[in-house]
């Protein structure tokens, strides 16, 4: 691979997936199966207890699943390449690749696929964007539009479809003020970024490739031009930050990185957030006495969303590839292995977590879950998505105490290997 192509944030070449021999192979699991889709943990369980590391054949991956094996691969960033943590799980169609191939899309790899030594160059920028005080000029704005969302539910009147009243638009309009764009871009945006999940992480037919591709080829050139405005204008936002850390160094912050550090962060913002929110509500509003005891004491909150991102985190996965050959958990495995990091399997670990299957607001370790990743990688939003979703449980708390789930529902979850949350979710007051 060209130098270009390693540092292309979108890798569409899919590298030969081999079993690693010796290691034990696994000819069933995936997360594509509807008993996977609906809960994922009790065959987690059962496969971390035969094999804590196997080789899934039908993923093409090295399955990772104990606490311990996951912190080795995620501190190991030499052995273990982050590199391929967003190229498409299964091929891409030649019409999607024929989009994507538009001379203008160029976007590079700056952050979760971008390997050392630029990865913490870069990092080092937008950690500095991510401080608290960029928090604290966020925090008004996500008060006021979590109000004006439960106004407008409660106006509306019950029930209601959570996801796309409260839980999707929230999240997207607050990266979307944090990086700058103009509210009135919104709708345009959302629609733009709202499926880019199934592209890289599910297995979208021809069709929905093509349509999502031609949205991030659109997404894209809009980040470029918003840059490039924000260059001759700057206001207080993230990209003017990241400008001026451009102006005042530019070999050491390319105009380009500036560019793809914006093209990616509302991706990475939007729907994860969206997912966290459905699953808080998924998780507490059922046992009522938790859900009063929040009511009465939002002190609990940020104990109770740390219980579920270990419960039943946005994330269950991601992963890795090995730049060496190496061995984990007793088993060889050669340099360009595909690895399968199951968050959700560490994350339910009996050894670490008591009666793991359990949720409970009040556990004294919850925060011990794996969920934001761990090392150089570590997740550059979850100060912002503690934020926002304590902001909003706070906020459905205090307007919506007799807040509940529509009973007897069927929840349908999308398709693919990473992410986890209701496609819809109907609650009532
Ligand atoms: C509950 C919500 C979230 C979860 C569970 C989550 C989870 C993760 C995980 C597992 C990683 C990979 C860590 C690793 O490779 O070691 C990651 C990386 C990242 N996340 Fe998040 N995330 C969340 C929200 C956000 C938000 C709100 C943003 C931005 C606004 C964000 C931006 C990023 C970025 C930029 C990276 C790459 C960091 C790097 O490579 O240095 N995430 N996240």
């Amino acid at each position: 691979m060209s130098s270009s192509e390693t540092e292309s944030y979108h890798k569409i070449r899919i590298p030969a997936r081999t079993p690693p021999s010796g290691c034990p192979i696994d000819h069933d699991f995936t997360t594509f199966t509807p008993s996977y889709l609906e809960n994922p943990y009790p065959e987690l369980a059962r496969l971390r207890e035969k094999n804590p590391v196997f080789y899934s054949e039908k993923l093409g991956y090295l399955v990772v699943t104990r606490m311990e094996d996951l912190q080795t691969v995620f501190r190991d960033h030499e052995v273990y390449s982050s590199e391929n943590v967003q190229d498409p799980v299964f091929p891409v169609c030649e019409r999607a690749a024929a989009v994507l191939g538009a001379e203008d899309f160029n976007p590079v790899a700056v952050m979760s696929n971008r390997q050392q030594p630029d990865h913490t160059r870069i990092k080092k920028y937008t950690m500095d964007g991510f401080s608290g005080r960029r928090m604290k000029v966020l925090e008004p704005y996500i008060r006021r539009r979590s109000q004006e969302l439960v106004d407008a539910m409660k106006e509306k009147g019950g029930p209601c479809e959570f996801v796309s009243a409260f839980g999707h638009p929230l999240p997207g309009q607050i990266i979307f003020r944090f990086i700058g764009f103009d509210e009135a871009d919104d709708d345009l945006l959302i629609s733009w970024t709202s499926n880019r999940l199934a592209f890289t992480w599910g297995n979208p037919d021809d069709d929905e490739q093509v349509d999502i591709a031609e949205n991030m080829l659109r997404y894209w050139r809009y980040c470029r031009e918003f840059v490039a405005k924000r260059y001759k204008e700057r206001a207080d936002d993230f990209t003017s930050e990241l400008l001026n850390a451009h102006d005042a160094d530019p070999d050491d912050l390319a105009y380009r990185e500036v560019e793809s550090i914006v093209y990616g962060l509302s991706f990475a913002g939007h729907e994860i957030v969206s997912n966290y929110l459905s699953n808080a509500l998924l998780c507490i509003l059922p046992r009522r006495e938790d859900w009063t005891a929040i009511c009465e004491d939002a002190s609990l909150i940020p104990n109770a969303l740390e219980e579920v991102l270990r419960f039943e985190s946005p994330q269950t996965s991601w992963r890795r590839i090995t730049n060496v050959d190496t061995s984990i958990a007793g088993v060889s495995i050669p340099a360009g292995t595909q690895v399968f990091l199951s968050l959700g399997a560490g994350n339910h670990q009996p050894s670490l977590f008591d009666s793991p299957d359990t949720f409970d607001i009040r556990r004294k370790n919850a925060r011990k879950h794996i969920s934001f990743g761990q090392g150089i990688h570590f997740c550059l939003g979850a100060r912002l998505a503690r934020l926002e979703a304590e902001i909003a449980l706070e906020t459905l708390a205090k307007n919506l105490p007799s807040l509940d789930l529509v009973a007897n529902q069927t929840l349908e979850y999308s398709p693919n290997i990473t992410f986890r949350g209701p496609k819809e979710l109907l609650v009532t007051w």
